[in-house]
Parts: structure tokens; C-alpha cells; sequence
């Protein structure tokens, strides 16, 4: 079967601004990445996914864009972008830019005229109200909805007040986005990721949300957001950029969906298509956000493939900029990444790896004078900033970690060095070492990228079980979710298989799980095995 290039893809996200620095100003840059190219192709990825790289005063660093159509100066120039694509293209590796097409940074020149009168050209590119019309809550704290002093109406923003929403109901704006889309598209890129792509249209006459029934901690959780989200304009639309992208070859479209805590596959799946005609790919969160333990990932698990179904493809994420990395939220223990990320590495559909995932880097430690995210600015002591998952990347042990020559915008985990590229890569044991080796194993097998999988019954609640088959063969996984010794039975799924289990790889050489699946198989703690199954039946006809 012909898969499209994304179809099993494992893509690396990369924060730019704490990538690499090329020029000592402690701020990542697309040189700096540029230089660094050879390390994600040696990691074997097939694309990278890069952060907001538009003009921004950055407030939200990116997130709030000023000039969709220029680089942001601290990150580069238009022509380093064209490079790095022409670069990257060169090693074999995609690039995937993030698009904000929901809302701009009030510094955006069509804000600007905008909020100078409610006459004119602009005047109908944001959302605006001569009162506050609604009850919406806006994502980061607050009202939805600020007083604009220069044109004496309320504009409302799902987020910050410094990034208001575009009207997409005006098919003026609807233009102009599309056209940002297409001048990105025209540069090379070989897809986009839409940020909150599910908020774009509201509720056009602006109803209030119901409120959900019992207590939420945060207020903005405690109204349904069925009129500032989800609306069935939303679709319409993401099927129109769909129809764009496909104009050109060869490209992906990828959507964060805004969703409740702890995700919603379903919600996500939706927005796929039932045509498969609206994003190629959709990002949901449960799996971050579920407990690491083989009844709650499985659950997760099967949750996301009942919504994609079989003809859909799943994306997962373990890892973001928005969230504490895994390793800081399982302690830095070493075997459960091995495990968490042979689990990822071994589902069907595109694996998103967020950088420094692959060396098990931890959360940074951010003080409050050293804090930049404007969230955490606003809530911490309550909840962490979002730069802790932001650090830089920790390449040496040299000065700046190689990261840079100057001064770091934000501070490097702590035993950065321990968690060093070059402290890593020669290591036959370490996190990098580990992420390489299964990389490779899904790259080179189309089973472990595509096939169908299955989740088998299996008495010891400790243990996960699953088979992937496609034409191409049959794999079994086995992993052992807890910190004791665990045996399973095989002798069912072999039977129903009618396949011996040849040992592939395991996360523990020298574990005790025997090469063949035959009877039981005895896991020592965190241990992630793969099998080949080979068929018996066509086995014993061909003999
Ligand atoms: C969603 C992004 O993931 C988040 O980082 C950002 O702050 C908000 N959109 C607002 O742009």
C-alpha cells in the first residue's frame, strides 16, 4: 500500500528560540538550526516542526504575530528560512511551520487600523462589540472581551487581550489568511500546524455558553464552550485550507485542537473529516495527560483509535511546549522514558517528539524573575510557567552548552551536562543512543509505522500487550508497566495467531524475556519488548 510521507512519520518539534543561537544574543535562530541539521538527520526523523518563526513583539513569543509574511529578526531573514528549507530538503528531512491563523498580536497593521475606526476597510477584520455580549471567558484569565479606548468598543480574544481573534466571518480576512497560507506554501514548506484551529469561528450572534454543572478550578472550564468553539463554520473552513493545501503535492495539515483537560479524541478525530477531507492529522493531549500505567494507556490508546478508525491516521504527543516534560513528570526515571517512548515509537500513525525528549531532558527550573511566559507570569505560584519546558537545548559541556556564546534567555535544565548530545551520543545506554536505535526500527518498518493495531486481554493488569499487522507482517509488543519482575502468558495470542514470537528488540538486553515468545514470558521491571510473529500456517505449507 502507497502511504503519503506524514503516514508513520516520526516529526521532531522544535522550539526555535531554544534551539540553537548562532550569533550569541542567548536566542534560538534558523542558522543556528540550520547548523544543526546533521543531528536531526542523524536521529533519523522524517520532518521537523518548527515554532512560530513570524515578525512578533513576543508577547507570546510567536504566538501573537505582527507580519505573517516576514521572519522575526531575532530568529532570521526570509532567505535564512529559504535555506533552511533547502537545506533540510537536501538531508531528507520536511519542515512544517506553525500557522496562527485564529488571532494576530494587537501590534498586527490590520489591528492597528482596525481599532482606529469602525469604518473602513479594516474595521471588520476583528470581532467587536459596543458592549460585552456574552459570558466568555478568555483561555488565559479574564473576560474575552477589552475595551478598546481609540474605537470605544469591546474586541474579544480567546487568549490575551494583546492577541485578538480575526473575524473569520468576514471573507475579506478569510482571503488574506489564505493567502499567508499559500505565500508559506509557495516557499516550500511541506505542511502547516494550525494553531486552536477548532476556536476560528464564533457564534454568530455571539450567544453565551451554558455553565457546566460542579466545581472547576479554573473559571474558563467552568462554561461549555459550544459558541466560541466548535461551530460548525470551523469545519467548513479547515475543509477549505484542506482544499488548498492539496493543491500543492505532497504537503500535511496538521490541527491543535482546543479541548477539556484532560483531551478529547473524539473532538479531535471530528475535525479529520468524515471524508477524511478536513485536517490530515489532529493533535490531542490525553496521552500526556494520563497516568503512566498500562490500564490507563491502554484505555487511551484505544479511546484514539475508536475516533480515527481505521482509514484516519492517529497523531500522538507525549511532549510540548505548553506542558512539564515527561522526564521531569516521571522523575527522571530513565527506564520508564525507555518504556514511554517504545510505546510511542510502536503505535500506528505520525509520532511528534519535542526536542530534548529524545535525551530525557527535564523541566528547567524558572524563577520568577527569570520568567517570560506571560501565563506564568500571571498565575505562578499556582501553576508553573510554560518556560520550564522551554530551556535550551543542551548540546556540550562546553561554555553555554554550545547553545550559545552569550547569555541564555531562559535557564538550562540543571546537570545540563549529564544530559548533553555529547555526553550522549557515544553512550551504548543513553536516552539518545535509545531514541536512535527505535527510530530506526519504526523507519525501517512499515508494519510498526502503519499496521492495524490491536490491544489483547492480558490477566497481569501490569503488562500492555499488542499486535500491528498489515500486509507487510505482524509485530507484538510487550511492556511491562511497573517496577517488579511480571510474567504473561503468550500461549493465547499464539495460538490465534497461529505465529511464533521472534525476539526483535527489548529495552533491557540482558532482561529476562526469552528471544522466542513460547510459553511464558518473564519481564524484569520497565521492560519494552518487540516480536516478530511469523506465520506457522504459511510456514508449515511452504515446508
Ligand atoms: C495555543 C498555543 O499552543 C499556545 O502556546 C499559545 O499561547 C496559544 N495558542 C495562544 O496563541
Amino acid at each position: 500500500m502507497a502511504y503519503q510521507w506524514w503516514q508513520g512519520a516520526v516529526v521532531y518539534r522544535i522550539y526555535v528560540r531554544s534551539f540553537q543561537d548562532s550569533n550569541g544574543d542567548g536566542v534560538g535562530d534558523l542558522m543556528g538550526l540550520i547548523s544543526r541539521l546533521g543531528y536531526v538527520e542523524n536521529l533519523g526523523v522524517d520532518a521537523i516542526w518548527l515554532t512560530p518563526v513570524f515578525d512578533s513583539p513576543n508577547f507570546d513569543f510567536g504566538f501573537d504575530v505582527s507580519d505573517f509574511l516576514t521572519v522575526q529578526k531575532e530568529l532570521g531573514t526570509l532567505s535564512d528560512f529559504d535555506l533552511l528549507i533547502e537545506e533540510a530538503h537536501k538531508r531528507g528531512i520536511k519542515v512544517i511551520v506553525d500557522l496562527l491563523l485564529n488571532h494576530t498580536s494587537i501590534e498586527h497593521p490590520w489591528f492597528i487600523q482596525s481599532r482606529s475606526s469602525t469604518e473602513g476597510e479594516y474595521a471588520g477584520y476583528y470581532i467587536w462589540s459596543d458592549e460585552i455580549p456574552n459570558n466568555w471567558i478568555a483561555a488565559f484569565g479574564g473576560k474575552a472581551w477589552t475595551l478598546d479606548s481609540v474605537r470605544g468598543q469591546y474586541y474579544m480574544h480567546s487568549f490575551f487581550r494583546q492577541q485578538p481573534d480575526l473575524n473569520w466571518r468576514n471573507p475579506k480576512v478569510v482571503d488574506e489568511l489564505f493567502a499567508v497560507t499559500r505565500f508559506w506554501l509557495d516557499r516550500g514548506i511541506d505542511g502547516v500546524r494550525l494553531d486552536v484551529i477548532n476556536s476560528i469561528a464564533k457564534d454568530e450572534t455571539l450567544r453565551s455558553n451554558p455553565k457546566v454543572l460542579g466545581t472547576r478550578s479554573r473559571v474558563y472550564d467552568r462554561q461549555r464552550h459550544i459558541f466560541d468553539r466548535n461551530r460548525p463554520e470551523s469545519y467548513t473552513r479547515v475543509r477549505q485550507v484542506r482544499r488548498l493545501v492539496d493543491e500543492y503535492d505532497d504537503r500535511v495539515l496538521i490541527g491543535e485542537i482546543m479541548a477539556e483537560f484532560p483531551g478529547e479524541p473524539e473532538l479531535a478525530a471530528s475535525y479529520l473529516g468524515q471524508k477524511g477531507d478536513q485536517l490530515n492529522l489532529s493533535l490531542d493531549s490525553s496521552l500526556a495527560n494520563a497516568r503512566f500505567s498500562a490500564p490507563s494507556w491502554k484505555r487511551v490508546a484505544k479511546r484514539w483509535y475508536e475516533a480515527t478508525g481505521r482509514l484516519r491516521d492517529p497523531g500522538w504527543v507525549l511532549n510540548s511546549h505548553e506542558l512539564s516534560r515527561f522526564s521531569t513528570r516521571v522523575k527522571g526515571d530513565q527506564d520508564k522514558m525507555k518504556l514511554a517512548a517504545l510505546f510511542l515509537m510502536t503505535q500506528r500513525g505520525t509520532i511528534f517528539i519535542y526536542y530534548g525528549e529524545e535525551l530525557g531532558l527535564p523541566d528547567s527550573v524558572v524563577w520568577p524573575k527569570e520568567m517570560k511566559d506571560p501565563l506564568g507570569k500571571r498565575f505562578w505560584p499556582f501553576m508553573k510557567s510554560r518556560d520550564v519546558s522551554r530551556g535550551p537545548m543542551v548540546w556540550s559541556t562546553g561554555p553555554g552548552n554550545w547553545f550559545t556564546s552569550g547569555e541564555s534567555w531562559l535557564p538550562f535544565t540543571k546537570s545540563a551536562n549529564f544530559y548533553s548530545v555529547e555526553n550522549q551520543a557515544l553512550e551504548k545506554d543513553s536516552m539518545l543512543t535509545f531514541y536512535r536505535t527505535i527510530i530506526a526500527l519504526r523507519s525501517d518498518d512499515l508494519v510498526l509505522q502503519m499496521g492495524h493495531c490491536h490491544f489483547m486481554e492480558c490477566k497481569n493488569s501490569n503488562v500492555l500487550i499488542y499486535t500491528r499487522s498489515s500486509e507487510d507482517g505482524r509485530r507484538m509488543v510487550i511492556l511491562n508497566m511497573s517496577k517488579r519482575v511480571q510474567t504473561c502468558s503468550l500461549a493465547d495470542v499464539l495460538e490465534r495467531e497461529e505465529a511464533v514470537a521472534l525476539r526483535l528488540f527489548s529495552t533491557h538486553i540482558d532482561g529476562r524475556a526469552k528471544e522466542t515468545g513460547e510459553d511464558d514470558v518473564e519481564l524484569v521491571p520497565w521492560q519494552g519488548s518487540v516480536y516478530d510473529l511469523v506465520d506457522q500456517r504459511r510456514k508449515s505449507r511452504s515446508s
